[in-house]
């Protein structure tokens, strides 16, 4: 009975899924107030990130845990918040939460927010050679001084760094290796007036530091 059920179960999911993608939007959900989902929302200058390029930017399951159980990644505020750095304002409110059926769903919608004309597949999945790990964490947290603004993983396995920019301890769980990529090489494609210092890199240093930030994970933590 079990095994025969099973199969009818799949499909009753597979049949009513679209339905519930449907029901989902982010006006309704009140993220909008907040988030620019579109490049045309006119959020002048946004109190959260902007996620129009969201399925560009994420992996999706990250995304599914974050909107049911959200965690701090920008400890001191959004660099777009006219409040940012003020230390009054920031952590902001818990982040709204949503049950599981409507995480998924919203996850499904937030992929599907693409820009064109990125570059794909410029950093293969080859990670790091050991000592090459060891070259670029100098890259990342001496000579270009990344470390200054961003948290890395240390040694012992623990979040440590700046908190100005976005947490990147969790980096290779949350973002797509693409995304930093083009994010390293041209920042105003996605921020206007972004806060992070341009260090103008060459394809070869940008690919080295995305694989350097694509091997920090950090677990459930972040
Ligand atoms: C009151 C304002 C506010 C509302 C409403 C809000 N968010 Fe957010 N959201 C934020 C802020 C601020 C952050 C950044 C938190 C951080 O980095 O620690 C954030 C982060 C996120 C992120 C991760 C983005 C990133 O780059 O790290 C996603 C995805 C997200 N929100 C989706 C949603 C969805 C979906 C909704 C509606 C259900 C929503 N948010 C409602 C303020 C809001
Ligand atoms: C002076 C502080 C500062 C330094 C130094 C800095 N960043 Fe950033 N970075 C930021 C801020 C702030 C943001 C958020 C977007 C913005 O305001 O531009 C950001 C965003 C990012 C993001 C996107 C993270 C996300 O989740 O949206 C990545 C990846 C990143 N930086 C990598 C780097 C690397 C690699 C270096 C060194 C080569 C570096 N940053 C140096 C401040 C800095």
């Amino acid at each position: 009975m079990r095994f025969l059920f099973t199969p009818l179960l799949c499909g009753w999911l597979l049949f009513y899924s679209p339905v519930q993608a449907e029901s989902i939007s982010p006006e309704k959900h009140g993220c909008s107030s907040c988030h620019r989902f579109s490049v045309e929302d006119s959020l002048e200058l946004p109190k959260a990130p902007d996620l129009f390029y969201a399925g560009n930017k994420f992996q999706q399951p990250w995304l599914i845990k974050f909107l049911q159980a959200p965690r701090v990644v920008r400890k001191a505020g959004v660099s777009t918040d006219p409040e940012f750095l003020n230390k009054k304002s920031a952590p902001a409110q818990p982040h709204p939460a949503l049950p599981q059926k409507d995480a998924l769903a919203m996850a499904d919608y937030l992929m599907s927010l693409t820009l064109p004309d990125l570059s794909k597949d410029k950093v293969d999945t080859v990670p790091l050679t050991k000592g090459n790990k060891v070259r670029v964490k100098i890259l990342f947290e001496r000579n270009y001084g990344c470390i200054a603004c961003h948290e890395g993983i240390n040694l012992a396995g623990q979040a440590r760094g700046g908190i100005s920019g976005p947490s990147l301890a969790n980096a290779g769980n949350r973002l797509t290796a693409d995304w930093v990529f083009n994010w390293l090489k041209a920042p105003e494609k996605f921020i206007a007036r972004g806060r992070m210092p341009f260090f103008n890199l060459d394809d070869e240093s940008a690919i080295k530091l995305t694989k350097y930030i694509m091997s920090l994970k950090i677990g459930d933590s972040k």
